[in-house]
């Protein structure tokens, strides 16, 4: 083309940015790159390797070692040995280091950012200007952490090693949100970057080298899922921290149940954009671009399911189909293109089998009539419209350049659109009505929420999923929670075996008449149910004396129990105020029975009157520190260096299982329902199974403070049979597990059906008379999910 006739047509003409440095760099690597361990690369003992292909072209660019379980252990064993002195260095030193590598990553930007548009496929426009700018934004921030760690995070340790595994989608930045605030916070790392993108991982490891970063802080193991899957099971490593699809995040789940690492997951999303019908529609348009062309889709939070208030459904499907037609796809060093390569062949042919199974169940499809390059892994812009929300193309995660679009006619079938998802990670949501688009900000199921905005990433704001979308948050002070531990809990002794209970001796006199018209029922929905299967279990004490009787709850109470949990909405959309009171009168009530409650305690359990009446104080007192907490466990507001601000709102997680640990009959009860309903969440409790009787005299206690029905119900029985059941259940969000070893392994194994929360003791005893180690923070975050929502502000 000449230049005239680019003169005439006014279109866009190539503008290649220079790939000179980065083909060098390439080619000072021709015969492979090894692993990075401590401090150096490393031939793979795996004698292994493999090629990485460049997507625009399918050629073949590096090729890359294949970590086996020797190099693992190799870099386990050089992070465990370097995270002794990395976490000794005054937060300081730690800081300088961050800023040091903060400092690198600008210095190199534009190698990174080729390298990265080369490897991955992407735009250079999108890697120049976002990937690596916010990659070293996560350096600069989390270096911060690192110099006020010592008074923000006094109470905690870094966790230790960190096993990191990160996805081909945004393979820099991924690592700059897992690698720098393990760093910051003094742990030490292994790596295992995608089998698609491991380039900018190694330039990343050369860059920390010479940028002075301690051997053995910072160790990349490369590979694919196998690599992946030997990291995760090695057993001196202390956390997982995982980004990519939600298969995989539920096998690692499952891999690491019992095992007492700390796991994150940050997994895939169906994310709904909303548009309403007062909103900008040209803006709502060019939103369209960001949250599903950037990065040709393959974005975990990508607005990939539109939502189009019916009255405009026309007018903003025209507009977007115009500008569909001006995207350009093109090479990925083009400075003029929009959208690049799909990563793989692999990935093409999944994106083409999900549009042809839409269209088969009845979508429309319109793809941009555009330039297409030639070869490589390339798919056009592509809108599926009249979708209905159960096709599969509405709900599976894509992973391409494809909307699919629905319309709604109301915001509140809107807001049931956009939640009717098994995953819960953003929503994006277009309305120039403030009270309509805060409104129904709240009422979204999503880790992330956008007004009149999309994909907006910071290094100060959380970012995480709900539902299967995964847990655990990355950035800001949320995300450094993740890479610490609690010191109150270090040193914990493993429990001691629960004492068998003592077979009831059958003398005369023991089973009066008296004890037996106690026999507690259930406490289900604000009333006390029989239990399903008709059975009841004797409680006695140490000496054998029958002292009572509770009911053998079963899979079928438990499941009534939740579903009145589940209906017990209100409490979580009650004031904080309104949540406080109650706390305090349920103190009040129990404090007016104490001398009755603390008997119970020392028939049951055979402890002294003083001890006993020490654990009803201490319960009062609780009660009182988290009726304290209610109003106070608040968000925040981040101010992002972008464009508005970001409500950090935590919220209640929704229904909470809870297995009370066997000692403490009271206080353990009252130590993990109390943080739970304070923040708004419902319980279904299953109380200490030898010492039952203070959980089912605590009922009259509920019913006289004005406790609504179904936010606490109680169900009696054996706690490894009901954790089963609650561990198991998809309407259940959370379970929180005190007990043995066995049953730790269990709740973590069966939480992965709907990749639940999960809080467990691994079989340690809490002391829950210390409060630094029972009370407080430590559970009131477990307790909520942090909502960010991304609102405009000033100019
Ligand atoms: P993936 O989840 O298989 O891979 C992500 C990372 O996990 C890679 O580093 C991989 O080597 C590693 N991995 C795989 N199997 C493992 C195992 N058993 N144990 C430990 N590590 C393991 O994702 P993949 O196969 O690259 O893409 C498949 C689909 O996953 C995509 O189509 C997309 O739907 C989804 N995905 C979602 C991402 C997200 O950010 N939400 C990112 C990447 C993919």
């Amino acid at each position: 083309m000449t230049v005239a006739k680019y003169f005439d047509e006014m279109s866009y003409g190539p503008a290649p940015e220079a790939d000179t440095e980065a083909r060098e760099w390439l080619a000072r690597h021709t015969s492979g790159f090894g692993h990075f361990i401590n401090g150096a690369f490393v031939a793979s003992a795996s004698a292994r390797s493999f090629d990485t292909f460049e997507p625009a072209t399918g050629k073949v660019l590096a090729k890359l070692a294949t970590g086996g379980a020797e190099d693992v252990d190799n870099a386990v064993a050089a992070a465990r040995k370097a995270q002794v002195s990395w976490a000794r260095l005054p937060g300081h030193a730690r800081a300088r280091h961050l800023y040091a590598l903060a400092r690198m990553i600008q210095r190199h930007a534009r190698l990174i950012a080729v390298v990265e548009a080369i490897d991955n496929g992407k735009p250079i426009r999108e890697t120049r200007d976002l990937d690596v700018p916010l990659a070293a934004r996560h350096f600069y921030h989390h270096a911060g952490w690192a110099q006020i760690q010592d008074t923000e995070f006094a109470d905690h340790v870094p966790v230790g090693v960190v096993g990191q595994i990160i996805p081909w989608n945004f393979p820099f930045l991924m690592l700059a949100w897992k690698v720098a605030p393990a760093l910051a916070l003094g742990n030490a790392v292994v790596l295992k970057p995608a089998e698609f993108t491991s380039l900018t991982a190694l330039l990343f490891a050369e860059l920390a080298s010479a940028a002075g970063l301690p051997p053995g802080v910072l160790n990349i193991v490369t590979g694919d899922g196998e690599t992946g899957a030997l990291l995760v099971g090695h057993e001196d490593i202390d956390k997982i921290a995982f980004t990519g699809s939600t298969e995989v995040g539920r096998v690692i789940r499952e891999r690491t149940a019992g095992s007492g690492k700390s796991l994150t997951l940050e997994l895939g999303g169906k994310s709904p954009f909303i548009v309403f019908d007062d909103a900008d529609i040209d803006g709502a348009v060019e939103g369209v671009v960001d949250a599903i062309w950037f990065n040709q889709g393959q974005v975990c939070c990508a607005g990939s399911r539109l939502l189009v208030h019916e009255g405009i459904a026309d007018i903003f499907h025209e507009r977007l189909k115009r500008r569909m037609q001006t995207l350009r796809v093109g090479q990925p060093l083009d400075k003029c293109i929009d959208m690049g390569a799909i990563i793989a062949p692999v990935q093409l042919t999944r994106i083409e089998a999900l549009v042809n199974k839409g269209v088969s169940e009845g979508a429309t499809l319109h793809q941009a009539k555009i330039d297409m390059p030639k070869g490589g892994s390339f798919y056009p812009p592509t809108l599926l419209s009249g979708v209905q929300p159960t096709s599969i193309v509405a709900t599976e995660e894509i992973f391409g350049p494809v909307a699919v679009s629905m319309t709604f006619r109301t915001p509140e079938e809107a807001i049931q659109l956009a939640n009717h998802t098994r995953y819960g990670l953003a929503a994006s949501l277009w309305s120039e009505t403030i009270g309509l688009a805060l409104n129904v900000a709240a009422k979204l199921a999503a880790g992330v929420v956008w007004v009149n905005a999309t994909n907006l990433f910071d290094a100060a704001v959380g970012f995480g999923g709900k539902r299967e979308s995964g847990f655990g948050r990355e950035g800001g002070r949320e995300g450094c929670y993740e890479y610490l531990k609690p010191k109150a809990w270090i040193g914990r002794k493993a429990r001691p075996a629960t004492p068998a209970p003592s077979p009831v001796k059958p003398a005369a006199g023991d089973f009066t008449l008296s004890t037996i018209d106690r026999t507690a029922k259930l406490f289900i929905g604000g009333k006390q149910a029989r239990p399903d299967g008709n059975y009841s279990r004797v409680i006695a004490s140490p000496k054998g004396k029958a002292i009572g009787e509770v009911g053998e709850g079963n899979r079928k109470d438990i499941r009534n129990a939740v579903v009145a949990a589940r209906a017990a909405t209100a409490w979580s959309n009650a004031t904080a105020h309104n949540r406080a009171q109650i706390l305090y009168y349920i103190a009040e009530n129990l404090s007016g029975r104490a001398d009755e409650f603390a008997a119970r305690i020392t028939a049951m359990t055979g402890a002294s009157a003083a001890s006993a009446k020490a654990e009803i104080d201490a319960a009062i007192s609780r009660l009182f520190t988290y009726a304290a907490w209610a109003d106070k466990y608040e968000g925040v507001v981040h101010q992002p260096p972008l464009r508005g601000v970001a409500l950090a709102m935590p919220e209640a997680i929704g229904v909470v299982g809870v297995i009370c640990p066997p000692e403490a009959p009271l206080l353990g009860l009252v130590s993990l329902v109390a943080p739970l309903i304070a923040t708004g969440n419902r319980v279904v409790v299953v109380p200490s199974e030898p010492y039952p009787l203070s959980a089912t005299d605590f009922y009259s206690i509920l019913e006289t403070s004005d406790l609504p029905a179904g936010v606490v119900n109680i169900v009696t029985g054996s706690a490894i049979e009901l954790a089963k059941t609650l561990a198991a259940h998809n309407d259940v969000d959370a379970v929180w597990a005190f007990g043995s070893t066995e049953l730790s392994a269990m709740v973590e194994k069966l939480s992965s059906g709907n990749l639940k929360r999960t809080f467990v003791d691994n079989g340690k005893a809490t002391d829950w008379m210390d409060r630094a180690a029972a009370e407080g923070a430590l559970y009131l975050r477990r307790a909520v999910d942090v909502k960010n929502i991304w609102i405009p502000y000033g100019e």
